[in-house]
């Protein structure tokens, strides 16, 4: 649905839905409409089970153990609110956490007297055996808490999640990934992965409809997380069903049509071979990161295998807001151009709909811009 003027290299940002998925939403919602006290009193709670089932099978886990989220912060705060950190306590994170729940992990902290520590990763990362060793230089005794991006925002890496939660059950640290990126973009088993919460966007990778995002949390946790609304699920009042669904899912009046649409994603992603896909999107992002090291004489910030579908370059220019006014204005190309740290960067996505044709738009458009 995507307007055919622009090259849309930024998939990443907010996903990009397609008209087959876009459809089965508005059948949704119509059907919502025809008898909206049927549909939000009693359809309603079987359909989500239903859908969280496929969304569980295609996330390696049981779709009881999944609840529905508007988005990822919208998950975490709910966590990180449940928590009841005290203080002393450590939450550690790292400099490439997503900006908004960087604030969320601040007040949360600031509220409960923890400390919220942020493990300076600098750029270039050169290998996992460096970065886990600095990681873990920032842990203590205190460490109550890891929460770590699975794929990052700014810097559009893959972090080594696996060797963290190890090393975090080990210690009996609770770790919450953010996995915001993941679904639709990387073969993900929540269960094998073996994080204690694990939230995820289907809005992104998967095209699911905007608004469409899950929390997992392991089952021995559940009764401990809370939603951020009291509401009508609170005493369990629907039955068949653990007190954790019945708390985060019947909240009253509100459209949860959106999450429905994920069975329909699922079989859009799997009709498109979506990990097939995947590989060869990912060849493409290395690729025109190839062209724009040359084109830069720059140094990549991560190794090669730490890139998925998408890739951030640093760009040797002062005003990252004109520079992403002119490339839309001039070149029609949708981008985010941004200060991360002490850069100023790019980052480019790729999915089924991008051809080699736009990133080579793209790579000729900076080249022309920066002369
Ligand atoms: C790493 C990461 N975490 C979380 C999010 C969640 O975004 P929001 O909750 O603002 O929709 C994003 C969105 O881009 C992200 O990149």
């Amino acid at each position: 649905m995507l307007d055919p003027a622009l090259t849309y290299l930024n998939h990443g940002s907010f996903g990009a839905c397609p008209k087959l998925i876009f459809d089965n939403l508005k059948d949704w919602q119509i059907r919502m409409e025809k008898d909206p006290v049927q549909f939000l009193e009693s359809d309603i709670f079987p359909l989500l089970a239903d859908s969280r089932k496929a969304l569980g099978n295609f996330l390696g886990c049981e779709g009881d153990d999944l609840v529905y989220y508007p988005n990822p912060t919208h998950a975490v705060n709910a966590v990180a609110r449940s928590l009841k950190l005290k203080a002393g306590d450590e939450v550690l994170s790292t400099n490439h956490i997503y900006g908004a729940l960087d604030f969320t992990w601040q007040q949360v902290c600031q509220d409960s007297g923890a400390k919220f520590i942020k493990a300076e990763l600098p750029l270039p990362i050169k290998s996992k055996a460096e970065f886990l060793n600095i990681f873990f230089s920032y842990m203590s005794d205190k460490t109550r808490v890891i929460f770590i991006s699975h794929i990052t925002s700014m810097t559009a890496m893959i972090f080594p999640v696996e060797d963290i939660i190890q090393f975090a059950k080990d210690r009996e640290i609770l770790t919450i990934i953010d996995g915001a990126h993941v679904p639709g973009h990387l073969p993900l088993n929540i269960t094998e992965l073996d994080a204690d919460i694990y939230t995820g966007a289907c809005h992104k990778w998967m095209c699911a409809p905007k608004g469409t995002s899950f929390l997992y949390v392991r089952k021995s946790l559940q009764d401990e997380i809370m939603p951020p609304v009291i509401s009508w699920g609170w005493e369990g009042e629907l039955s068949n069903t653990s007190l954790f669904l019945n708390r985060h899912e019947w909240q009253g009046t509100r459209d949860m049509t959106p999450f429905l649409v994920v069975p329909e994603a699922i079989k859009f992603l799997n009709d498109n071979n979506w990990q097939e896909r995947s590989k060869l999107n990912r060849k493409l992002v290395i690729s025109t990161r190839n062209q724009f090291l040359d084109l830069l004489n720059g140094e990549p910030i991560c190794p090669d295998d730490w890139l998925g579908q998408m890739a951030t370059i640093e760009l040797p220019i002062d005003d990252p807001l004109q520079f992403k006014r002119s490339l839309m204005e001039i070149y029609k190309i949708q981008i985010p151009v941004f200060s991360w740290g002490n850069i100023t960067a790019l980052r480019y996505s790729v999915h089924f709909y991008n051809t080699e044709e736009d990133v080579k738009r793209l790579v000729a458009a900076v080249k022309e811009l920066l002369h």
